[in-house]
């Protein structure tokens, strides 16, 4: 699809410890053309603090990870962006299980900082937690069904159609409410998208090389690397130190958590779920 008229920048915008929810943003940005693009990684703390200012001649596409609802930073990730009837395509990724009420959230906080959200998509990517749950996804066959999806978003509010006609509801489907995530959020109100403390839990092992990666890549400083420790109070439990290791030196120390994930991963591997767009 080829943007021209009122529309004059795509934004790609994104939230993705691990990467995969990039790779999902790219790739449904693949179906619109012409239009120059500018990408803002939401990663680390110094790029949350800045001021993203958008107006009508902007298409911002956003992508964030999920754990049953929006994940733990979207205070400040909603908070540092502002628009005026800016149309927003929105997109959730997740690992084969469940996205919950996310897409309910990002609609109602992008509307909230004064965008239009147009479209909005549900992608399952490879599970940051258990990485054999939805392994090599996106795949080619999701990849075709985001890069078309792009297209026909960026055709529908090219042509002056900005509403959300088809609205997300809650995906739970085969998920007993009693999941630990769940259920820790319950017993902590006052958290709404907090992490059980078991989901932190993880050590530095000597194959570190010492390389760095896990903390540049990590959303809120929590490593050190010299000492070897993280700072459990500021961990938001994201995953992504673990997944950017290229040594595989950081390791879960929760027996507590891998009992959780081998209950979660048993489900999330026997269904193979397909994306889910709403326009
Ligand atoms: C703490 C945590 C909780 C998660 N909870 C869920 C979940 O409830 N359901 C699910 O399907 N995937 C869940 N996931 C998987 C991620 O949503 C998924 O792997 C996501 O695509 C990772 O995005 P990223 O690669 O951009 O970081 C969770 C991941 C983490 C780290
Ligand atoms: S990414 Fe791995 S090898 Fe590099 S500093 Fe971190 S733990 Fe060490
Ligand atoms: S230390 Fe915690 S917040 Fe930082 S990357 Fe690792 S899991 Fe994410």
């Amino acid at each position: 699809m080829s943007a021209e008229g009122a529309i004059k920048r795509l934004h790609l915008i994104y939230f993705s410890p691990s990467g995969s929810t990039e790779k999902i943003v790219r790739c449904v940005a693949s179906g619109i053309t012409g239009l120059p693009v500018e990408t803002h990684d939401l990663l680390t703390p110094a790029s949350r603090k800045k001021e993203y200012v958008f107006d009508k001649e902007d298409l911002v596409i956003f992508g964030c990870i999920t754990a049953g609802k929006l994940f733990t930073l979207s205070d400040e990730l909603f908070g540092c962006m502002k628009a005026d009837g800016t149309p927003f395509i929105g997109l959730v990724s997740y690992g084969n299980g469940y996205y919950g009420i996310a897409l309910t959230e990002m609609r109602k906080r992008a509307e909230g900082r004064g965008f239009q959200v147009a479209a909005l998509g549900a992608f399952v990517a490879r599970h940051s937690i258990d990485t054999s749950v939805a392994e090599g996804r996106p795949d080619a066959e999701d990849m075709e069904i985001m890069k078309e999806f792009g297209r026909r978003a960026c055709e529908k509010i090219l042509g002056g159609d900005r509403e959300l006609h088809n609205v997300p509801g809650t995906n739970w489907s085969q998920w007993e409410m009693g999941n630990k995530v769940i259920a820790y959020r319950e017993e902590h109100p006052d958290e709404p998208y907090a992490i059980p403390p078991s989901y932190k839990a993880k050590a530095i092992s000597d194959a570190c090389v010492k390389c760095g990666n896990c903390v540049r890549h990590c959303p809120v400083d929590a490593i050190d690397i010299e000492a070897r420790t993280f700072d459990l109070d500021k961990c938001i439990g994201c995953w992504g130190c673990v997944n950017r290791c290229p040594k595989h030196a950081i390791t879960s120390t929760s027996a507590e958590m891998s009992e959780i994930m081998k209950g979660f991963s048993e489900v999330a591997s026997r269904t193979r779920l397909e994306p889910e767009i709403f326009l």
